[in-house]
């Protein structure tokens, strides 16, 4: 353990759980790494399960397969979650991503869809099945990876600025309705990160994606997962509230 962030080591008391979606790459594979680090038991969930295999067995945590889209099998990872002996004390909200770059007027209804369903429906979902195992924990943090645009707007970003505006006003609403809770609350709104998110979004063209970070030196998911780790480990009377990354090279629009 390297850090106190789960408390000190204590043989009698089971590990506290983290649970990260979206962690089989990018930032949410860099949390989950941090996290278990800081003495957390990682749950790790998303839809491809040999990478989180492979993390679960490198971080000592658990591999859940998820498609937070689906009902179903989020109340299947909420009861892989109550089946393990410590508090659930951290949930990290990652899974999304974006979806095509086409303007308003040629929107394409299934990428904004994908955007809405994983984005913004998949954080509902999540956070819902495990709020009480959060609260219950005495001392709960919810941590919503939403993005700079979730508070900016680009040309052919509508899908995607209108989902992380959803989902940033989910996860602030939520931090309201629950003041007096046992739980805190972090908005990460990252700017540009090499991750495999441009990949997605242009559909596997490399040659596109890596244009995305050709003139600057981007964030790396190191970057922010730091700043994850950096968050679940304050006293639990300390929440940051949100948090605005973004590379030197990259302006506020
Ligand atoms: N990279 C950036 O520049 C940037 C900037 C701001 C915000 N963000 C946000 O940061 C978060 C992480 O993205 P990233 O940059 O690390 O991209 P990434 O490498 O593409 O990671 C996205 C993760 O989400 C998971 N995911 C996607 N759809 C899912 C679903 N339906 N159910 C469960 N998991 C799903 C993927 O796993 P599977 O495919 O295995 O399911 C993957 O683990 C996203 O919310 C993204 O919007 C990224």
């Amino acid at each position: 353990m390297t850090s106190s962030a789960a408390g000190s080591p204590d043989q009698a008391r089971p590990a506290p759980i983290a649970v990260v979606t979206g962690a089989s790459s990018g930032i949410g594979e860099a949390t989950a790494k941090t996290l278990a680090a800081q003495g957390f038991h990682v749950v790790v969930a998303a839809r491809r399960g040999d990478r989180l295999q492979a993390l679960a067995a490198e971080i000592g945590g658990t591999a859940v397969v998820v498609d937070v889209t689906d009902p179903d099998r989020v109340d299947a990872l909420a009861a892989a979650v109550a089946a393990l002996p410590g508090p659930v004390r951290v949930l990290v909200n990652n899974a999304g991503g974006a979806r095509g770059l086409a303007p308003v007027a040629e929107a394409d209804i299934e990428h904004w869809r994908w955007m809405w369903e994983t984005n913004v429906l998949g954080t509902l979902r999540v956070t819902r099945a495990l709020l009480s195992a959060l609260i219950d924990s005495g001392d709960g943090l919810i941590v919503t990876v939403t993005s700079v645009a979730a508070f900016e707007l680009y040309q052919g970003g509508a899908g995607y600025t209108s989902a992380k505006h959803a989902e940033s006003a989910l996860h602030g609403t939520l931090r309201r309705e629950l003041l007096g809770k046992p739980v805190r609350f972090t908005e990460i709104a990252p700017g540009a990160v090499e991750t495999e998110f441009s990949l997605v979004r242009f559909d596997g063209d490399r040659q596109r994606a890596d244009a995305v970070y050709a003139e600057m030196t981007p964030l790396t998911a190191g970057d922010i997962a730091e700043v994850i780790g950096f968050v679940a480990s304050r006293p639990a009377h300390v929440c940051l509230d949100r948090v605005v990354i973004r590379p030197r090279d990259q302006s506020p629009r």
